[in-house]
């Protein structure tokens, strides 16, 4: 059958990661879809840049909105980031223009993404994003397919690996914050606005789209009780290790007898518990589902390759022909859920 042709736009860590995978896993990919996975071309800010990978015989677009309307792209891989400006712009062209999309771009889709979603299946393509949501798990898969038969009771979770890096880093290492902070940097592990990361809005926007997938409620990302890391202290993580426990920053999306609450804040974990073991830039994730009880994902929730490999899935997916849109149902069936708030406004 015909190659499936990739526009990448954005080359940064994750899309340099998608680019390897795809050039140095040519005949696994084609093993596993039935067909040949090639790039058309790319994107990215400045053409002129050594990305430890080669990129020579590709077709190069300055404009993303060109590359992403381009004849020789079946697939539009969205990895510039932004939640709005040329990201928005080019997924919403390539969806026009009857491409699918595959994107890791949380911030986008927890603002925009049922809009998105509902767009590709005016167009009848299809929206995927496995990497918007804790990197390497493949927790969307989680919800969408293996748990499809449950009703889900609660989804819960570490899902920023900077602020995991850091919180566990300053303990463990008794390192400061400004030193974490640059190692978690050169993993690749921070947004391009970092305050995305330690405000908690990152893992906001995470729980948020996880939340609607897992209730098929409407993406409610500004009903997310949220706080940051950013007035933790390595005095108040060195009290917390004196009672036994640990400072994670922690998400909680459960419908409740009130409606549907969303909270991510710092949170103290039992030390020896399994939150509290978890280590680096490592994410856990807790799913409850009626009929299976107690799911536990845990891996590498950022950095390039868990990250390319979430996006890789969803090409992959696109290969062998699934239509499954991510939300796991169509956008437009998404219902408003009352929120309800955890603690007093
Ligand atoms: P990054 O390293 O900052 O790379 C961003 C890339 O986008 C760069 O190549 C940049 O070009 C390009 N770019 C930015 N604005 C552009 C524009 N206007 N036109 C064309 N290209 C543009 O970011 P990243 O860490 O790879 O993240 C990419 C996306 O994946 C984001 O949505 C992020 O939230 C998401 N994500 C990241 C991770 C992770 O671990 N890093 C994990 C999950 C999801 P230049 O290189 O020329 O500047
Ligand atoms: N900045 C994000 C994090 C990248 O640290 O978890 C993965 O989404």
């Amino acid at each position: 059958s015909d190659p499936l042709r990739l526009g990448i736009a954005g080359l940064g860590t994750v899309g340099v990661g998608v680019v390897k995978i795809v050039r140095q896993k040519a005949a696994l990919l084609k093993a596993r879809t039935g067909r040949e996975i090639t790039i058309s071309a790319i994107s990215a800010r400045t053409r002129d840049k050594d990305r430890g990978v080669p990129l020579t015989g590709y077709g190069w677009e300055d404009d993303p909105v060109a590359l992403a309307t381009r004849d020789d792209v079946d697939v539009f891989v969205e990895l510039m980031g932004g939640s709005d400006g040329p990201a928005k712009a080019a997924t919403e062209a390539a969806l026009a223009a009857g491409k699918d999309v595959v994107t890791a771009n949380k911030a986008m889709l927890a603002l925009h993404g049922q809009a998105l979603a509902a767009a590709a299946e005016d167009a009848g393509t299809v929206l995927r994003f496995e990497a918007a949501v804790a990197g390497g798990i493949p927790v969307i898969k989680a919800l969408t397919e293996g748990l499809a038969g449950n009703e889900i009771t609660r989804v819960m979770g570490v899902m920023n690996g900077t602020c995991n890096y850091i919180l566990t880093r300053m303990q463990s290492a008794g390192l400061p914050y400004a030193e974490v902070f640059e190692e978690a940097n050169q993993l690749g592990y921070l947004e391009a606005d970092p305050e995305l990361d330690v405000g908690g809005i990152d893992a906001g926007h995470k729980l948020a789209l996880l939340a609607s997938i897992a209730y098929g409620t409407q993406v409610a990302f500004a009903e997310v009780e949220l706080e940051g890391i950013g007035q933790i202290t390595i005095e108040d993580i060195r009290q917390a290790a004196d009672m036994g426990y640990r400072i994670k920053l922690l998400g909680v999306a459960q419908m409740t007898g009130r409606g549907l609450e969303q909270r991510m804040s710092p949170c103290l974990v039992p030390d020896s518990s399994p939150l509290g073991q978890l280590e680096g830039g490592t994410n856990m994730v807790v799913i409850e589902g009626d009929q299976v009880g107690q799911i536990v994902l845990r891996g590498a929730g950022a950095g390039e390759g868990p990250t390319a490999s979430a996006v890789l899935s969803d090409i992959i997916d696109i290969a062998r022909g699934t239509r499954l849109s991510t939300f796991g149902q169509p956008a437009t069936a998404l219902k408003a859920a009352k929120p309800a708030r955890a603690t007093a406004p």
